[in-house]
């Protein structure tokens, strides 16, 4: 499943900043109206300022105009997909806490999970504290 949209993740890795980690992760992002946003990972020097792959495809697709997100692919050359770390998870749950998270590797694993697997409870609670909202 997701075939186009994994297709998509894996040009974006080509595209990856990775001069220290060596390890190139690409994503996109599918909205519900069938938009797809790629990112890739932005290494630093500093190697905190680092940006995954998941959040600069987010960026990206924000910068648009969009966030009715439904999927998002991630591509890497692991022997295993790699599942999004813990603040992309909580970013992508910004968004949608049930967003389909389908892992893929370059020789053609692919895992397919909930977010809401990935990360329970993502705000339970939270809204409450922010008066504003
Ligand atoms: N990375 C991502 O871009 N996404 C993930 O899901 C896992 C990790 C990046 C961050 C860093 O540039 C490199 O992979 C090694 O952690």
């Amino acid at each position: 499943m997701y075939k186009a949209l994994v297709n998509e993740a894996a040009r974006a890795r080509n595209q990856a900043y990775a001069p220290y980690s060596k390890f190139a992760v690409g994503a996109a992002l599918l909205t519900r109206s069938g938009g797809i946003f790629i990112g890739c990972n932005v290494e630093n020097a500093s190697i905190g300022l680092t940006i995954c792959a998941e959040r600069a495809a987010v960026a990206v697709a924000i910068a648009q105009g969009h966030n009715d997100f439904a999927a998002i692919a991630v591509v890497t050359d692991s022997a295993k997909p790699c599942a999004p770390c813990g603040a992309c998870r909580q970013v992508l749950a910004e968004f949608n806490p049930t967003l389909q998270v389908v892992m893929a590797t370059t020789s053609g694993a692919t895992q397919e999970v909930s977010l809401a697997d990935l990360l329970p409870l993502a705000t339970q609670g939270l809204l409450e504290a922010m008066p504003n909202v």
